[in-house]
């Protein structure tokens, strides 16, 4: 297939063109119902469906983090793009509910993945994080800095939840969805974006840190949401974003055959669908089922558009979100891969071997440095020196 071998079955122009060929998510088991959210705050199923649309949502378990779960769903991802981990030259992941300040939650994944030849960063911009993700490794491909990239999507809000705060802790679910970006002659794929920020509203949606100024009377590492605040802004901002994005790629909305919005409540889908009079099921909407996922819903929503066979080649689609910052951001997408292709057999036995390779290489280098670090610490010579060094430390102080 011409979008999984960069120039192999192109215009022949020579211009690189960014193309989604995998795709992949991660859940999971573990459901909330909104009936298990009022036996413990002051709620209940007919408040929550009739004001957010949402029924249920997943949450992590304890072995369960933004990396393993933004781990499986980028194997998925890879499976369906056949291609090996070795091939990744970039790895984002977008994601609010990092393990780690840094190490970034893509270099455990990297390494996790046996992705030797990648580079890895997280990118945080909340909800609107995996756009702007698609976007920065869209423009390293174009640009023809790297043909391979991976975009991630991955959060568990659960362990930022304030589980007393019954106006925000309903919302919000776990999850993580994935895909791969491949260089290709064909013309298509990622076709524009607007990445936009309003930083005044950086007080509506936030989760102060240890770090943080003044966290006031919010709590630390707890989301806190002027819920009605980002309501309004999300039905002001999201249709514009729609409209200027198709600007830029010089398409109508006639043109789109589908739109993945980040996935926050019905009610915002329901009002952005009216603004640009379209009808609602021109929107993709799993929010029912995850709730909010933040960086996650949007890869999620796609891989489940995938599955229902929403999407078929030389669609054009936009992938929409908005969020915490404030920021918002839309892409439009030419798809090309067709949603069914089988990947072979021998390349899957390759993955399946760098998986492994990659976690024994992991173990040793870990054991090896702690070797070192015990025979540097048992070293006679070392020891003569370092009491030496005391003594010409004492002589100076
Ligand atoms: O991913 C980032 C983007 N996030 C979003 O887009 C979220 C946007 N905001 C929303 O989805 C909605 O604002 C909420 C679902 C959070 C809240 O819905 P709302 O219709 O804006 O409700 P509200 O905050 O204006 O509250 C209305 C009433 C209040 O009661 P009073 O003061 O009118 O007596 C709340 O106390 O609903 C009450 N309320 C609840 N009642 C039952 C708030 N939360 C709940 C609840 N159950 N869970």
């Amino acid at each position: 297939m011409a979008t999984r071998n960069a120039g192999s079955n192109g215009s022949g122009t020579g211009r690189a063109y960014a193309h989604i060929v995998g795709w992949g998510m991660a859940v999971p088991e573990a459901v909330l119902t909104n009936d298990d959210i009022s036996a413990f705050v002051e709620t209940d199923d007919t408040w929550i469906r009739e004001r957010t649309g949402i029924r249920e949502r997943r949450i992590a378990g304890e072995k369960e983090s933004a990396a393993t779960l933004g781990y499986n769903a980028a194997r998925h991802a890879l499976e369906v793009a056949d291609i090996l981990p070795v091939d990744l030259d970039l790895i984002v992941v977008a994601t609010s509910t990092p393990e780690h300040v840094f190490p970034g939650t893509a270099s455990l994944i990297q390494d996790w993945l046996g992705a030797s030849r990648a580079g890895a960063f997280d990118l945080s911009a909340a909800c609107s994080g995996f756009v702007y993700a698609i976007d920065m490794a869209a423009q390293s491909i174009r640009s023809g800095s790297m043909k391979t990239a991976l975009v991630i999507g991955t959060e568990t809000m659960s362990r930022v939840m304030d589980w007393q705060d019954r106006s925000t802790c309903i919302l919000f679910g776990d999850g993580a969805g994935a895909v791969v970006l491949r260089a290709s002659e064909q013309p298509g794929g990622v076709l524009a974006s607007v990445l936009r920020s309003d930083g005044a509203g950086c007080d509506l949606l936030a989760i102060p840190t240890t770090s943080a100024r003044e966290p006031g009377e919010h709590k630390l590492n707890k989301m806190y949401m002027a819920g009605s605040e980002v309501f309004k802004f999300a039905t002001r901002v999201v249709d514009e974003g729609i409209r200027q994005c198709l600007d830029k790629a010089g398409l109508e909305l006639d043109d789109i055959s589908l739109i993945v919005p980040h996935q926050a409540n019905q009610r915002i889908l329901a009002s952005v669908a009216k603004k640009l009079r379209l009808d609602i099921n021109r929107f993709m909407s799993n929010v029912e089922r995850y709730g909010n996922t933040s960086a996650a819903s949007i890869p999620i929503a796609l891989c489940e558009a995938l599955e229902q066979k929403r999407i078929k080649p030389n669609d054009h689609i936009v992938l929409v979100g908005f969020g915490g910052g404030l920021t918002w951001a839309a892409t439009v997408i030419q798809w090309v891969a067709p949603s069914d292709a089988e990947p072979a057999r021998f390349n899957r036995q390759r993955r399946q071997f760098l998986y492994t390779f990659a976690r024994w290489r992991r173990r040793i280098t870990q054991l090896q440095r702690s070797l070192n670090n015990l025979l540097y610490r048992l070293n006679p010579r070392r020891r003569r020196r370092k009491t030496r060094s005391g003594r010409e430390n004492d002589d100076l102080s």
